[in-house]
This record gives structure tokens, C-alpha cells and sequence, in this order.
């Protein structure tokens, strides 16, 4: 017999050190029921898994350790003061994944409909203060009514203390966002601040105003799904950067995303040894670009052809489709790939799009991750439309991130870099550190047929044969313009190289680059246009 319960037998009423403990098991499985089985089953009838069951599949086995899992609520108003449940509606800890640190907040929709209170965002701010601390990623499985209405202004505030520490960790650690419920209110309000928000399809909704106020307010009729589905943030608003098909496979892609990148500001993204060799060439590109420059291709297939094994990882697959940005591997080395795509409205640069692109050079500038830019790109798209709503605005986004970022910066032209859109991606006037063009480049002010028809307007107008001489024009421009080379006798271009060696020449660079030092002036932050 041990003392204390030698002691417990002594003294009626005092508990053994054994009682005690099997009362702390009895206290955890009560806190693991969170809302009851009853709700539980109606989370799983809904197609969603619990807060728990999310943690268990993010996290490598038996790494998570949780915190609070029995802080409470404080208040009592709405008879909340009989419905205290442990844990206060989310789970949170920390653990890891492929065995790197991260911190993780998972919220719990069978208590108080996952609502955020005072106390429930105290434990999300806690794990947030030790992510920045520590260094390593937060992410966070939303699953939330918003702020819990019975404590008013109180869980308004408990929002605002995480949209801080969100800002705060802006660029400083990576935070991930995962919407796999409804999330209205201030309940997606911490996610638009987080670097990338995974979505998934029928399950998730995420709205400021939900269809109930918007019917009786505006009138409007719509669904859930409609109004902020996956599909709807993906494809429309672009709020959002994944779409998945279902919460086990949401949760493996956001596995996937960790593994390109680093656990925070200073660190390196982790090293994945290819398959691939670094000297591998491939014929196929030679033949990638088509003949006759108005006929589109397929950019992702160069992608895949150039980086290790294949893998691309695509951001915002669904959204501004004339641009493609996703991280790969060069060499096993983590690089953010920006590739206008030929395919979708012959890779113009629009607002969408350049909004889509500024933010994703802007994360890989945070962390130090080099950007590969793949240029085919006639211009900014001309139209009533784009000027009204800001193209000008927005473009400059794009610019300015190009401009700011002192990440490694690579540039392959293997098209058209007219105009404008020529400076703005990653030009050597903008810092760009190697800039490659294969010999199909075709670097001018605008294309040939544009330019000739105003620099010749007059003498086409006044020829014998206007459609003949317009036709000769045309062939002499593209013959003097529609190359590399002028660009490359001006040193803007710092090599033209063959297509099938462009994997070497990428790899060759980014060794060369890696201990890449460079500052902007010092200030307190840049005022880039929004
Ligand atoms: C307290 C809430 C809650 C909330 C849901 N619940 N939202 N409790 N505060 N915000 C509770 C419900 O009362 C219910 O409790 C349980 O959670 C499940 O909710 P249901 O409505 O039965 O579920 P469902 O039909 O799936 O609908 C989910 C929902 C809906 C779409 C999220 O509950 C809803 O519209 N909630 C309110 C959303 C909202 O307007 N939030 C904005 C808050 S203001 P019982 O006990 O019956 O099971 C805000 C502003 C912050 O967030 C601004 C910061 C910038």
C-alpha cells in the first residue's frame, strides 16, 4: 500500500493518488464528448468529422498534446451558466506533421455550434503566442457560428484578440486555414488573414451575412452553397485557395502544402530528395510551343516537364485561370512557380489574376521561398470592365510585390513579354536575378499586327495593295521584334537557351542564388496599392 493511500485510508474523504488519476481519466473522456454523442452523430450524418477526429488525421500518430482542454466559459447570461462544456467548443494543442512542430486549433461544432467566446479564444490566442515564439505554423480547422451571441460585445472582443495575432504572425509564420463547416460572422474573418484557406465542397460555407439576414434585409434568395460554398470561393471571389472533395482528403493537401514550406520567416523550407537527376533534359519542351504564336498550350505541361518528378502543387487552381502559381521542387529545393497560362484568355493579365499572383510572390518573398516565373503574356486585358474596376489598381499589386521581393527570382520568357506585362513579371528591371528566354520569345512593345497598324496607318491606308503591304509590315516587324535577342543585346536577358535544358539552367541558377542577400530601404512597411 502506497502512503497516500494509506493516507486516503487514515482520513476519510481525502483521495488516493490512484482515485485521483482515475478521476482525471473520467474528467478527459467526459471532455471528449464535447457536445454529446448525440450530436456527434449528427456531425458525422452531415458528412463531417469531429474536432478530434480532424486532429487525429492532420497530425503524425500519437504526437498531439492538447491544452485547456477543460477551460470553461464564464458567463451566465441565457442560462449559459448550466451548459459549461470542457474544453468551451475547441480543441487545441500542438503536434506535428511529417515530425516538424505545428499548432493547431480545432474547432468543435457540437458545443455552442463552435461559436467563439471569451474563453474559447483565449485558448486559440494561447497556441498562437507559442507558435510565434516557437516558430512553427498554425493551423486552424474552423468550424464556427461566430461569435457566441450570448456574450456579445465580450466574444466580439475575443475576435478582434486573434484577428491581431493573426496580423501579427503575418508573414512571420505560415497559418493555414481549413473551413470544413459553417463559418459566418467574425468566423471568417481570421481566416481571410491567414496565408492560404482550404474549403470543402457541400460541407463548408463561409459568409459575413448569412442567407436568412441577406433575404430579409436585401431580398435576395440564395443558398448557402450558392452564397459561400467552396465552389463559389474558389472559382468567384477567390477567397479561397483549395477545394477538396471531402475533409480526409482537405486534410492530407494541407499536409501536402506544409511540406513546401518552411516553419517560419527564417527558416528553409524542408529538402525533399528527388528522383529526378538535376541534369535531365527533355526533348519534349523543344516541341511545347506551337508554330503559329496565337495557338495556346498547355503551361502546366512545361511546369511538370521542368520541376523534380513531376510534382506541382497548385494554388487557386479555380480562380483567374489565365494565371497558374503553385509550389514545386527544383533539385529538392522549394520554389513558388508564377506561370502565365496561354490556355485561358491567352494568358492576359487582369485584375483577378493580378491579385492572385502579387499575394502569392508576397508569401513566397515572407518565406524565402525563390520564385520561378514562366512569362507568355500579350498584355493587360483592355476593356471597359477591367479600367472601371481598377485594373490599374490591381496590376500595380502585382508590380509592387515583384518589385519588393528579394527572394532568389528566376524568369523564363517562352512567349510573348509585351508592354507592360513584360516589366511587371519579374524583369530584370525589377530585380529579376536570372532571367532566361527560349528562342521562341517574342519581347516588343505589343504584338506585330497592333503595331503595325499604328505605326503604319498612313502608308497602309495609302498603299495599292493595303492588305499586302499591312501583311509585308507585319512579317518585317515580326522578323526585327519577335525575338529574344534584342532584349538579350541589352543584357535584360541574361541567356537564350534551349527549351529542353531549362530544367538544368533553373537548377544551375538557384544553387548559384542561394546565398542571395538583399535588402529593401528601411522603413516601417511599404504602402503597396490594395
Ligand atoms: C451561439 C450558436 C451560434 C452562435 C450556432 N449556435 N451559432 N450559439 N452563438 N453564433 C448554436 C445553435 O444555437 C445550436 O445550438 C447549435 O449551435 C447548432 O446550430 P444550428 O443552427 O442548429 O446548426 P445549423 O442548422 O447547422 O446552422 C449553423 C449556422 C447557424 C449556419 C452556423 O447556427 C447560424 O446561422 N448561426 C448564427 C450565425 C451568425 O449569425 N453568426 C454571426 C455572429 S456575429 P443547440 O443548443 O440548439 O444545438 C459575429 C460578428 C463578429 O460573428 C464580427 C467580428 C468582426
Amino acid at each position: 500500500m502506497t502512503t497516500s493511500e494509506r493516507a486516503s485510508q487514515d482520513t476519510p474523504g481525502i483521495k488516493s493518488t490512484q482515485e485521483k488519476i482515475t478521476d482525471l481519466h473520467q474528467l478527459r473522456s467526459d471532455a471528449m464528448q464535447g457536445g454529446g454523442p448525440k450530436r456527434i452523430e449528427a456531425q458525422h450524418k452531415k458528412g463531417k468529422l469531429t474536432a478530434r477526429e480532424r486532429i487525429d488525421l492532420l497530425l503524425d500518430p500519437d504526437t498531439f498534446n492538447e491544452l485547456d482542454m477543460f477551460v470553461t466559459h464564464r458567463s451566465s447570461d441565457f442560462g449559459l451558466d448550466e451548459q459549461r462544456i470542457p474544453g468551451d467548443g475547441v480543441v487545441t494543442g500542438y503536434g506535428q506533421i511529417d515530425g516538424r512542430l505545428v499548432y493547431v486549433f480545432s474547432q468543435d461544432f457540437t458545443v455552442f455550434g463552435g461559436s467563439l467566446s471569451e474563453a474559447h479564444a483565449e485558448k486559440i490566442c494561447k497556441i498562437m503566442d507559442l507558435a510565434m515564439k516557437n516558430g512553427a505554423p498554425v493551423i486552424g480547422l474552423n468550424d464556427s457560428g461566430g461569435a457566441r451571441i450570448q456574450e456579445g460585445v465580450v466574444s466580439l472582443g475575443a475576435y478582434a484578440d486573434i484577428f491581431l495575432r493573426n496580423t501579427l504572425a503575418s508573414g512571420v509564420v505560415p497559418q493555414i486555414s481549413a473551413i470544413m463547416g459553417p463559418c459566418a460572422g467574425g468566423a471568417v474573418y481570421s481566416p481571410a488573414i491567414t496565408d492560404f484557406i482550404f474549403m470543402v465542397e457541400e460541407t463548408s460555407y463561409m459568409f459575413v451575412t448569412g442567407p436568412n439576414v441577406l433575404k430579409a434585409v436585401t431580398h435576395e434568395d440564395v443558398t448557402f452553397e450558392d452564397l459561400g460554398g467552396a465552389r463559389v470561393h474558389n472559382a468567384t471571389s477567390g477567397v479561397a485557395h483549395f477545394a477538396c472533395p471531402s475533409e480526409p482528403e482537405c486534410i492530407r493537401q494541407i499536409r501536402q502544402l506544409m511540406s513546401f514550406i518552411p516553419s517560419n520567416n527564417l527558416d528553409d523550407a524542408p529538402h525533399v530528395t528527388p528522383k529526378d537527376s538535376p541534369r535531365r533534359a527533355d526533348e519534349v519542351l523543344d516541341s511545347i510551343i506551337p508554330d503559329n504564336p496565337s495557338k495556346p498550350y498547355d503551361i502546366t505541361e512545361v511546369i511538370r516537364h521542368v520541376v523534380d518528378d513531376g510534382d506541382f502543387f497548385e494554388v487557386q487552381a479555380h480562380f483567374a485561370k489565365n494565371i497558374i502559381v503553385g509550389f514545386a521542387r527544383l533539385n529538392g529545393r522549394s520554389v513558388g512557380i508564377v506561370a502565365q497560362q496561354p490556355r485561358a484568355l491567352a494568358g492576359v493579365l487582369d485584375i483577378n489574376a493580378s491579385d492572385k499572383a502579387a499575394r502569392f510572390v508576397r508569401f513566397c518573398d515572407c518565406f524565402n521561398i525563390p520564385i520561378i516565373t514562366f512569362v507568355d503574356v500579350p498584355g493587360f486585358l483592355p476593356g471597359v470592365g477591367q479600367e472601371h474596376n481598377g485594373i490599374i489598381r490591381h496590376g500595380a499589386k502585382l508590380l509592387y510585390a515583384y518589385c519588393e521581393a528579394t527572394v532568389p527570382k528566376i524568369t523564363v520568357i517562352t512567349r510573348k513579354a509585351y508592354g507592360g506585362a513584360y516589366d511587371v513579371m519579374s524583369s530584370k528591371h525589377v530585380r529579376g536575378d536570372i532571367n532566361y528566354a527560349w528562342p521562341t520569345a517574342e519581347i516588343a512593345v505589343m504584338g506585330a499586327e497592333g503595331a503595325v497598324n499604328i505605326l503604319f496607318k498612313d502608308e497602309i491606308e495609302h498603299a495599292a495593295n493595303p492588305e499586302q503591304r499591312r501583311k509585308e509590315l507585319i512579317a518585317d516587324y515580326i522578323e526585327k521584334f519577335a525575338n529574344p535577342y534584342i532584349a538579350a543585346s541589352r543584357g535584360y536577358i541574361d541567356e537564350v537557351i534551349e527549351p529542353r535544358f531549362t530544367r538544368m539552367k533553373l537548377i544551375n541558377a538557384l544553387e548559384m542564388l542561394k546565398n542571395k542577400r538583399d535588402t529593401n530601404p528601411p522603413k516601417k512597411h511599404g504602402n503597396i496599392p490594395l
